[in-house]
């Protein structure tokens, strides 16, 4: 693949928990730095020291530790700090960025699914990255039954606080996340339920086809 982009490439993988988020994103990094290209693989909440932090608030504890509001506004707060440090000076530098969530889960998790008003939270992400948005998001569809049993499976931490929130709060996020990406050309929809490899081969033939067109 040749791609040579005189701006940054900001890539973002959503999607529920266990649907697959990590590994793809993780893979898509290691192949576009084994073709040459100079990659940032990062997550949210997190990313940088003091969003790590929140990602501590936020992620351990009882699944009502924070109102709907507060968790939005620790989340925007992460996310403001992770944009101006990280995905901000990369994309600047002409790097391809690839972001393990971002806005979309507000947008889906507080704001669709808890209620905060979605034009509060997209009115802070104007301030915060002054209107920039992924070239690309990867929707990875997994059912969240299966989703939610992959993550109880892998667990190694104690950041176990929306896994509590059980699976109907799980197939509500994940109706949110497709009826979002309907409305939305930057998303690719990509069916989680087959194989690390397949899934791996639809988001490189896709990666290839979009940005070929951007070089
Ligand atoms: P997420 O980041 O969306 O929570 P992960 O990529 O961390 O999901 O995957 C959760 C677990 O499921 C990991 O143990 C991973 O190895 C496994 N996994 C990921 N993709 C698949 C797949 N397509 N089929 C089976 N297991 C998978
Ligand atoms: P993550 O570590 O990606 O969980 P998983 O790998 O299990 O999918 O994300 C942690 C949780 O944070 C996840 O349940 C979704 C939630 N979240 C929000 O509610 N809002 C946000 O803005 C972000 C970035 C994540």
């Amino acid at each position: 693949m040749i791609l040579v982009s005189k701006k940054g490439v900001f890539i973002t993988f959503e999607g529920g928990e266990g649907s697959g988020k990590s590994t793809q994103s993780r893979l898509l990094a290691n192949r576009l730095v084994l073709d040459g290209f100079d990659v940032v693989l990062t997550r949210e909440p997190g990313g940088t020291d003091g969003a790590e932090r929140i990602r501590d608030l936020v992620l351990t504890g009882s699944a009502d530790k924070w109102g709907a509001l507060t968790e939005a506004l620790l989340y925007l707060a992460a996310r403001s700090d992770h944009w101006e440090r990280v995905i901000k000076p990369a994309i600047d530098a002409g790097k391809v960025v690839i972001s393990d969530r971002f806005h979309d889960s507000s947008i889906i998790y507080q704001g669709h699914v808890k209620g905060v008003p979605t034009d509060f939270l997209d009115f802070v992400y104007k301030i915060i990255t002054g209107g920039v948005v992924p070239d690309r998001t990867y929707l990875i569809v997994t059912d969240p039954q299966i989703g939610l049993q992959r993550s109880i499976n892998n667990h190694n931490n104690k950041e176990t606080r929306f896994e509590q929130m059980g699976v109907e709060f799980h197939r509500l996020v994940l109706n949110n996340f497709l009826k979002l990406a309907k409305q939305n050309d930057r998303f690719a929809v990509i069916d989680g339920s087959r194989s690390i490899s397949s899934i791996q081969n639809d988001i490189l033939m896709d990666f290839g086809q979009i940005f070929v067109e951007i070089v």
